[in-house]
């Protein structure tokens, strides 16, 4: 949540900020603003709304400066307005500094800050940050570089929460501190310029090299220099990593948003998260992983721990590892995970799943379970990303950026992953007939083909999309493995298209939610597992006698005059069948919300990365 950009070098900083302010809009919107350190002094530009209504800001025009700090804003301490949006200064307005994070102890700082003199603007937890560091830095009476360094570390102690900072001063125009603990922020270097962002695509036009902050690591930066300190202020060796991603993955390439041309990209996302790894002729290969025999033998249970879709994921991750390996697994929401108290030991392995692998819940209950004894795998998208950082073990969907907030492709490469990293266990483990196995990886390999053929329900989605786009509550349903892809189709329709939606195992319904089923309601239901379809149909059953209109995602043959839509899909086995089964609902989703007219890649109150608890 909150995006912030920075750049040093030799170009007037302003333009470039703007663009890599516009790339992060989908962490945050409801304001915006830069930063640069000017021949006068520190300029400060902000208001209210979007980026656009920054860039049409006359004051813009007049910044000069080749250093600039700016920020993207999703709001959480005090509503959006122009007092509130970053950069923020203190009293002197001597440093500027932008904030993606939340600051828990901020009343308590406040107060002490306003004892000893300081004036608030704000209602921002941020405020406190350029006043604690004019305090540090007035305190400790080091006016050089290194004590601007020691302030803004002396003030980053006394902070508790979570911040990615970017501070530049008045006083020292060749530089820039930046510095991270639980929010992201990478710093992309060339020869002459540093590009700092909460994200990679943002930058990525301008270098695919990046040095990686860890928490409470420091960076004092000039066009042609980073060096890096830790919190006793000892310089630490850091080396850059470069990055795969191309700078056109981050663009819309002609697709009207950013959603559509994700869930287009589907196939190839599958086709590279599969990589080199699956062969019908070796066993699965995960170098990366070192898991033995005896390890597997010993687990007594699995933890997928994730937040949203990533969850979703998990769940259908669950059926294939508990089928697999027999190991039993128990997926959890990480913000709930973290608060109950949860038994894990040594005997334990504990997956955490996330696109960004910056989402807070889940790398706090990451660092429980680490504590815990367990051993943790990370799924992420984005190599170097914290919870890649926390994690014992950590693989990768290579799904490219994912820039739209609702989540589509990385969906469907994490389902893809689980069921790679089950074929993998369980081949260690010796316990399922080769034929099993590479019935699995077979449909595995298929999979690019089979979305490219599920991509030709669209005409019949977009027609289904106009007939239902003004419905005020809608229902998926499913059982087993279904569920879990009824769960994700009811979380995507939500999200962007604000209509209310539920999703229920099938045979639950009659339990008491049948109880809103009414003339008219739409029911859409996933019936991929054709061991349950009989049971599933006579649930549609139910709610059809009761009136619903009726959707149905199958790719098995059914009386078709049954229901009011029937979507053919390919087939495929159960355990991959929610990333054939998805594709239509996301679809669904994605029409929905353009025929009501609204932003599809940055839904309302939404942020990409949700790096707040
Ligand atoms: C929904 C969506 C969210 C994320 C969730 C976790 O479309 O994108 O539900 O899945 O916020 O995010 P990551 O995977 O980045 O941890």
């Amino acid at each position: 949540m909150c995006g912030i950009v920075g750049y040093i070098g030799t170009k007037k900083a302003c333009p470039i900020l703007l663009v890599g302010l516009s790339r992060l809009e989908y962490r945050g919107y409801d304001s915006a603003g830069i930063s640069t350190i000017e021949k006068d002094g520190l300029s400060l530009v902000k208001d209210k709304g979007r980026v656009k209504v920054l860039e049409s800001n006359q004051e813009i025009e007049k910044l000069d400066g080749t250093i600039g700090i700016a920020h993207t804003r999703w709001a959480t301490h005090g509503k959006p307005s122009k007092e509130n949006s970053h950069p923020h200064q203190d009293n002197s307005k001597t440093f500027s500094v932008v904030h993606n994070g939340i600051i828990e102890n901020y009343h308590e700082l406040r107060n002490m800050l306003e004892q000893n003199g300081y004036n608030f603007l704000s209602q921002t937890d941020t405020e406190v940050i350029p006043n604690l560091i004019h305090y540090y830095f007035t305190k400790n009476q080091d006016s050089s570089v290194h004590g601007f360094l020691q302030a803004v570390r002396d003030c980053c102690l006394s902070l508790k929460g979570s911040f990615a900072l970017e501070i530049i001063s008045k006083l020292f125009p060749e530089n820039m501190i930046v510095v991270r603990k639980d929010s992201p922020l990478v710093i992309g270097t060339c020869e002459d310029e540093k590009y700092i962002s909460s994200d990679i695509p943002a930058i990525l036009s301008y270098t695919r090299d990046f040095y990686l902050l860890n928490d409470l690591e420091f960076a004092l930066l000039k066009n042609t220099e980073a060096k890096f300190y830790d919190t006793d202020l000892n310089e630490i060796d850091k080396r850059t990593s470069s990055i795969e991603w191309t700078a056109t993955a981050s663009e819309k390439n002609g697709y009207d948003d950013f959603m559509l041309k994700e869930i287009y990209e589907q196939p190839t996302a599958i086709r590279e998260t599969l990589g080199a790894k699956i062969s019908l002729n070796s066993k699965c290969n995960f170098d990366e992983l070192k898991f033995t025999k005896e390890y597997l033998s010993n687990i007594e249970k699995i933890y997928i721990i994730a937040c949203g879709t990533a969850m979703h994921a998990g769940l259908a991750g669950k059926n294939v590892i508990e089928k697999l390996c027999r190991i039993p697994v128990e997926v959890d929401i990480a913000s709930e995970f973290r608060y109950r108290d949860p038994i894990i030991n040594e005997k334990t392995l504990s997956i955490f799943i996330s696109q960004s692998g910056e989402t807070a819940d889940t790398i706090a209950a990451l660092k429980l379970a680490k504590a815990s004894g367990s051993k943790t795998l990370a799924i992420s998208n984005v190599i170097g990303s914290s919870i890649t950082r926390e994690a014992d073990y950590s693989i990768y969907t290579h799904a490219g950026p994912e820039i739209a907030v609702a989540s589509t492709k990385a969906y469907t490469s994490q389902v893809v992953l689980l069921n790679m990293l089950a074929v993998y266990f369980s081949e260690i483990l010796e316990n399922q007939p080769l034929d099993v196995i590479n019935k699995i990886k077979q449909e595995m390999l298929d999979l690019p083909k089979k979305i490219t053929k599920t991509f030709k329900c669209k005409n019949e989605i977009k027609a289904f999309a106009k007939k239902i786009y003004q419905e005020k509550d809608v229902f998926f349903l499913g059982r087993g493995i279904d569920e879990t892809v009824a769960k994700e189709g009811s979380l995507k329709l939500k999200e962007i298209s604000y209509i209310h939606s539920e999703s229920y195992a099938a045979g639950e319904l009659k339990h008491g939610s049948i109880a809103l089923i009414e003339n008219g309601v739409t029911v859409i239901s996933v019936l991929m597992d054709k061991a349950l379809i009989e049971k599933s149909i006579s649930n549609i059953q139910e709610v059809i006698s009761r009136g619903a209109k009726t959707l149905v995602v199958t790719s098995h043959d059914c009386d078709e005059n049954m229901f009011d839509k029937v979507i053919k899909v390919p087939d495929t086995i159960t355990y991959l069948s929610p990333i054939i089964a998805i594709i239509p609902l996301q679809l669904l989703a994605y029409y929905i919300s353009k025929e009501k007219g609204l932003d599809v890649d940055k839904p309302r109150n939404l942020a990409k990365s949700v790096t707040v608890e």
